[in-house]
């Protein structure tokens, strides 16, 4: 029998012979000229599809979620995700974004065996080198130095028509979900699972107050779901009103308005008085209103912080005795300001966090499964919409929950291929 011949380039939702790989593809784009706001920073183009490794998989995208880190990628800060890349030898002058993918293998590398193609799955954005002494040795992936996101730090995210990633990154997909639904909570669910189970000692368990900034965000909404899963107490904080009804219908006991309160920032200088005092007396007035939250005097036993800057004063000071503040952002900024002698007599531990390994990407997919977790996809985009809804996210504008981009998928609602 003859092999299908490929054409050079399909249309978006023009579905090839499973299996049969074109040569080109449509994606949406940043190059270095183009870094700033998101809106211009993404643009349609043309690019060879990726050529496989032995355990690299090629994924047809259904659909991409959308996440604050190609937010970071369009600005080209922190960092420039493109120069990173080309110092450590990598040939292209693009970044292909996309750390969040629902869709389809469509070929596999020679020595992979946990996926076949006609599979579909759901993609997590942690990638390693398979032979990184930690891994071989059985180290939390996560902590090995050749450990880098998917579709931010590497390039051939999910914002095109194919996706390269590595076989342990692909997991059945929850097939109760639409392609949408599944795109739109890997990234942000199981980081944060791993804030919340992952920190020996300081695990989530049933009656713990949980204090979640950004409660309405796309981290937010997962953390108030899975702290609700384990029986805790989730206390969410949030920047409007408005935002306070869709946290507590995802569980959140109370909902604190951060708005109500002036004190945040860097800690002030504790030789300085009456700054301190101030500080002090705001920082004091936002525990009272966590004990509101909870209708009881119980601070939090674990703080989910993003924020940092901002806030993470606060989070020290309001964490019970022998509680974790953790972390995994500082999206207003990276000083973290604490008075050490709370910090020590009380016994808090301030743990950063990132992303999650393979059985935390699975711990949150099977909590999706069984309908313990909703995505919380709220908007979904057409993929020519993508430096759109970026924006939208840069400007703090974008909808409560999470947002995902049709791909390869022609409308919502679908489960299947065509
Ligand atoms: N390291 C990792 O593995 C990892 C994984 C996922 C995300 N992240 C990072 O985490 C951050 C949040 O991601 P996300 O997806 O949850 O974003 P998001 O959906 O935009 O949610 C962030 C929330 O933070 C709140 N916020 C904004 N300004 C604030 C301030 N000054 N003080 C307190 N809260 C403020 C906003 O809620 P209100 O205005 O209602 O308060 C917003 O909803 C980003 O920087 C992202 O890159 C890191």
């Amino acid at each position: 029998m003859l092999a299908a011949m490929a054409k050079q380039v399909y249309d978006l939702g023009e579905v090839p012979e499973l299996g049969v790989v074109p040569k080109r593809m449509l994606a949406q784009v940043i190059r270095e000229e183009r870094f700033g706001e998101p809106e211009q920073a993404f643009k349609l183009e043309e690019i060879d599809v990726p050529e496989l490794g032995p355990r690299d998989v090629l994924v047809y995208v259904m659909a991409a979620g959308v996440n604050y880190n190609n937010v970071w990628a369009a600005l080209g800060i922190p960092i420039n995700v493109i120069k990173a890349r080309q110092k450590a030898g990598a040939a292209e002058d693009f970044h292909i974004g996309g750390s969040d993918a629902s869709g389809v293998v469509w070929k596999v590398g020679s020595d992979v065996t946990s996926v076949k193609v006609g599979d579909e799955v759901v993609v997590h954005c942690g990638q390693w080198a398979p032979d990184d002494p930690l891994v071989v040795a059985g180290g939390d992936p996560m902590f090995a130095s050749s450990e880098k996101i998917w579709g931010y730090e590497t390039n051939w995210g999910s914002f095109a028509q194919f996706a390269k990633v590595q076989d342990h990154q692909c997991l059945p997909r929850p097939k109760n979900l639409t392609w949408e639904d599944s795109a739109a909570f890997m990234l942000v669910g199981a980081t944060a699972y791993r804030m919340l189970h992952g920190w020996a000692g300081n695990e989530v368990k049933s009656g713990d107050v949980v204090l979640i900034w950004g409660g309405a965000g796309g981290l937010g909404s997962m953390a108030i779901q899975i702290a609700t899963a384990a029986g805790a107490k989730p206390v969410a904080v949030v920047g409007d009103d408005s935002k306070a009804e869709y946290c507590r219908k995802l569980g959140a006991v109370g909902v604190i308005n951060r708005k109500d309160f002036t004190h945040w920032g860097m800690l002030p200088h504790w030789k300085d008085d009456a700054a301190y005092t101030a500080w002090a007396r705001g920082a004091r007035s936002f525990g009272k209103a966590v004990w509101e939250a909870v209708g009881e005097r119980k601070n939090p036993a674990i703080v989910f912080e993003h924020p940092g800057e901002a806030t993470i004063p606060t989070s020290i000071f309001v964490c019970d005795t022998g509680g974790m503040v953790v972390v995994c952002a500082g999206t207003t900024g990276y000083n973290a300001t604490l008075d050490l002698r709370y910090h020590w007599m009380r016994q808090k531990r301030l743990q950063g966090s990132h992303f999650a390994n393979d059985e935390q990407a699975a711990g949150i997919t099977q909590l999706v499964a069984e309908g313990k977790v909703d995505p919380c996809l709220a908007r979904v985009f057409e993929f020519n919409e993508t430096g759109a809804c970026h924006q939208l996210m840069r400007n703090n504008k974008h909808p409560n929950g999470n947002m995902a981009i049709l791909v390869n998928a022609k409308t919502t609602g679908l489960k299947t291929l065509g």
